[in-house]
C-alpha cells in the first residue's frame, strides 16, 4: 500500500473510506465497482465548491445493515423482524431517499413538510404500498391532518405521540399509533442537555393506562453517540418500560431506537456494527424471553450513519496566509464557507476529516487553519484548535489549482444552509453507474438576491 494512502486513511473500511483512493499522479479517485471518478478531474471540470454524491455508497451501508440485522436475528432465532426508517431530516434529498425506498429503507419524518415530499411520491405511485412511515416531531393541525389524509388513503403511516396534547389530539385517529419515551438515561452525545424537552417518562406514560392502538414504543437519545454503552443503556431502560406497558397494551409490538449510530468523522475507529446489533438483538430477546412476551419487530432510524459518509464537499484555496503564535503555520483561504455550506462546523464544533484532491503525495505539508469567504471571523476551522496538515501553495506548478475534500458531509449540512454574505450554495453534482448529473447547479447572484426579495 502507498504510504501516503495510509497517512490521508484512505481505503479503509472501519473508516468508511473503502471506496476512495488514489490515483498514480496523486489525484483523489472514488470507485464504485470497476468504475473509477477522478474529484481532481470533477472539480476543474465542474469549477468549486462543489458537493459530490454517492448513492452508491448509500446503498452499500442500507445493504449491509440489512444483511447484518438479519443473519443475527436468524442466528439468534429471534422471532420479531428488522425495519430500518431513513429519517428524512438527515437529507431529503431525491437523490438518497429514492435509493434508500428502492433497498427497502422505510421513512421517518419530522414535519408537514416532509410528510408532504411522500405524500408526493405516494400519489405518484413511486413506492409500493407496504412502505411504513412513522411521523415524529410535534404535530401542528396542518401535520395532523395530512397524517389523517395518507391513512385514510391506505399509507401504513405511525404517528408517534409526544406530549399528552398529542395523546388528545390522536385519541380518535384510526390507525396505530406510537409513544415517545424519555429514558432518562444520560448518554455521552451530541444532545446530552441536562434538561430533555423530548418525550415522556415512563411515569407519565404509564399514567395513561391503556392507549389506544398503541403499537410502537420509540425513543431517541442523541446524535454521534460514540459509545455503545450509549446505545445499550437507554435500550435496557425502555425494554423494562416496553414489557410493562404491554401489560396494557396487547397490541405494542415494536421497538424503535431511534437514530444516534455514529460515524467515524475523525477517522478513529469507532465500535463495529455488528458488535452493537448483536447487543441490540440479545438484550431485546433476553428482556422478552424473561418477562415470556413475543419478540418484538426492531428498528432503528439511523440517518447520519447511512448517509454522512456518502458525500464529499470540495473547496479550491484560493490563497494563504501565514499565521504567528498559534498552532497552525498558515491559512487556506477557501472558495466557500464553513458557516454556510457545513453548518455543524460553527453550530456543534463538527470535525471533519479534510484530504487534498491533488497532490496526495505532496512530500511538504505545512499546518494549516482553513478560512471560509464571509466576512464572519466564525467561519473557519480549526480542527478544534489543532490544524490540518495540507500541502504548501507556493509549490504549485504555475496554473495548478490546489482543491482539497472535506468527508461525511452527507449528513444533516444541506439542509442546515445558509447565505450569509449572500454566498451562493455549493453546486451539486450525483455520481452512480459510472453517470454524473447535476443535482443542484451553482446560484447565481440573482437567484440569491430573489430569496431577500430583490
Ligand atoms: C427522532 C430522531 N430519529 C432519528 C434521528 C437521526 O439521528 P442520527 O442522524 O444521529 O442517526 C434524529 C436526529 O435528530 C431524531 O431526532
Amino acid at each position: 500500500m502507498r504510504k501516503y494512502l495510509k497517512f490521508w486513511k484512505l481505503g479503509q473500511a472501519e473508516l468508511n473510506t473503502q471506496s476512495f483512493d488514489s490515483s498514480r499522479d496523486g489525484e483523489l479517485v472514488v470507485r464504485e465497482g470497476n468504475y473509477q471518478y477522478n474529484l481532481n478531474n470533477l472539480a476543474h471540470k465542474f469549477g468549486t465548491p462543489l458537493e459530490v454524491a454517492f448513492p452508491f455508497i448509500v446503498e452499500q451501508r442500507l445493504g449491509g445493515l440489512f444483511e447484518i440485522f438479519n443473519r443475527t436475528m436468524k442466528a439468534a432465532r429471534y422471532r420479531g423482524k428488522f425495519f430500518y426508517h431513513y429519517p428524512m431530516k438527515a437529507s431529503q434529498n431525491k437523490e438518497f431517499v429514492l435509493p434508500i425506498l428502492s433497498e427497502g429503507g422505510n421513512l421517518e419524518v419530522t414535519s408537514a413538510n416532509e410528510l408532504w415530499l411522500v405524500k408526493r411520491m405516494w400519489e405518484q405511485e413511486q413506492f409500493s404500498s407496504r412502505i411504513r412511515v412513522i411521523c415524529n416531531g410535534p404535530k401542528t393541525n396542518q401535520y395532523l391532518a395530512l397524517i389523517a389524509e395518507l391513512r385514510d388513503k391506505g399509507l401504513q403511516i405511525t404517528p408517534i405521540i409526544e406530549d399528552k396534547f398529542e395523546l388528545a389530539a390522536l385519541s380518535t385517529f384510526k390507525g396505530d399509533v406510537g409513544i415517545r419515551l424519555d429514558p432518562e438515561v444520560k448518554v455521552h452525545g451530541r444532545w446530552d442537555k441536562k434538561v430533555n424537552r423530548f418525550g415522556l417518562t415512563a411515569q407519565e406514560i404509564f399514567s395513561f393506562g391503556r392507549i389506544r392502538n398503541l403499537k410502537l414504543l420509540h425513543y431517541h437519545t442523541s446524535k454521534q453517540l460514540e459509545y455503545q454503552e450509549d446505545i445499550t443503556a437507554p435500550l435496557k431502560r425502555a425494554m423494562k418500560v416496553y414489557v410493562k406497558l404491554r401489560q396494557s397494551n396487547p397490541n405494542l409490538d415494536m421497538i424503535d431506537l431511534g437514530g444516534g449510530m455514529p460515524v467515524p468523522f475523525e477517522k478513529r475507529p469507532l465500535f463495529s456494527t455488528e458488535g452493537v446489533v448483536k447487543r441490540i438483538v440479545r438484550i431485546v430477546q433476553k428482556t422478552c424471553d424473561q418477562a415470556g412476551i413475543p419478540h418484538p419487530d426492531i428498528l432503528v432510524e439511523w440517518g447520519s450513519y447511512l448517509v454522512a459518509p456518502a458525500q464529499v464537499t470540495i473547496y479550491r484555496a484560493l490563497s494563504e496566509k501565514p499565521i504567528k503564535g498559534a498552532m497552525a503555520k498558515q491559512w487556506y483561504i477557501i472558495d466557500g464557507s464553513f458557516m454556510n455550506d457545513l453548518k455543524d462546523t460553527w453550530a456543534i464544533h463538527q470535525k471533519w476529516h479534510m484530504v487534498p484532491v491533488n497532490r496526495l503525495n505532496s512530500k511538504k505539508l505545512v499546518r494549516t487553519w482553513l478560512a471560509g469567504l464571509s466576512c464572519d471571523s466564525d467561519d473557519r476551522y480549526t480542527a478544534g484548535g489543532k490544524y490540518v496538515l495540507l500541502p504548501p501553495l507556493d509549490t504549485l506548478e504555475p496554473g495548478e489549482q490546489q482543491y482539497l475534500a472535506v468527508f461525511d458531509t452527507g449528513a444533516y449540512q444541506d439542509a442546515l444552509a445558509s447565505h450569509h454574505c449572500l454566498l451562493s450554495s455549493p453546486m451539486k453534482i450525483v455520481i452512480q453507474n459510472g453517470v454524473i448529473t447535476v443535482a443542484r447547479k451553482r446560484e447565481t447572484a440573482e437567484e440569491v438576491g430573489r430569496e431577500f426579495g430583490w
